[in-house]
C-alpha cells in the first residue's frame, strides 16, 4: 500500500481556546476517515502541529484545505515522505495538549515532537511554557 505523511506546524489566529481545537479535531477526524486519512493534532493554545497520513492524495487534499483555514496562518511543512506504515495510530484525528499528553497518547506525542525536530520542538514546548506561566 502506497502512504504518504505530510507534518506541519502553523500559528493559532487570534484567540483559539482547547474547546475549539477539540471540536475541530472532532469533525477532522469525521471528515478525515471517510478519506482513508488518519492523523494527531496537537495545540498549545498558541501553535498547532498536526500530522496527516494515508492515500498521498488525499493527504494532501486535506492539507492544501487546511493551509487555507483562516483559524490559523503562517503554515509551515516540516515534513513530507512515503511511508510504509501508518505511524501515528488509527484515529480520524486523535487531538491532545503537547505540554500534559494523555497516557493513552503519550508515546504518540513523543514521536511526533522527535519528528518535528529540536528547533521547532523548543520553539513549540517553550511557548507552552510561558503560555502556562
Ligand atoms: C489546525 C487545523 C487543523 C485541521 N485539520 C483538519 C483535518 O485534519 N481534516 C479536515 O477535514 N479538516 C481539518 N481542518 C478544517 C479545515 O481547515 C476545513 O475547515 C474543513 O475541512 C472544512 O472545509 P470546507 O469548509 O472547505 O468544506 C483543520 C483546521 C485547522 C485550523
Amino acid at each position: 500500500m502506497s502512504l504518504y505523511q505530510i507534518m506541519y506546524i502553523s500559528s493559532a489566529q487570534g484567540s483559539v481556546t482547547a474547546d475549539q481545537c477539540a471540536a475541530i479535531a472532532r469533525a477532522a477526524a469525521v471528515r478525515n476517515r471517510l478519506a482513508d486519512v488518519t492523523g494527531l493534532l496537537l495545540f498549545n493554545s498558541k501553535r498547532f502541529i498536526q500530522v496527516l497520513e494515508g492515500p498521498r492524495a488525499a493527504v494532501e487534499s486535506v492539507y492544501e484545505r487546511i493551509r487555507q483555514d483562516d483559524r490559523h496562518r503562517g503554515v509551515v511543512k516540516l515534513r513530507e515522505a512515503a511511508i510504509d506504515s501508518r505511524e501515528f495510530g488509527d484515529w480520524g484525528m486523535a487531538y491532545d495538549d503537547p505540554a500534559q499528553p494523555s497516557a493513552n497518547l503519550k508515546d504518540k506525542v513523543a514521536v511526533l515532537l522527535d519528528r518535528a525536530g529540536a528547533s521547532t520542538r523548543a520553539h513549540f514546548m517553550g511557548s507552552a511554557e510561558m503560555h502556562r506561566g
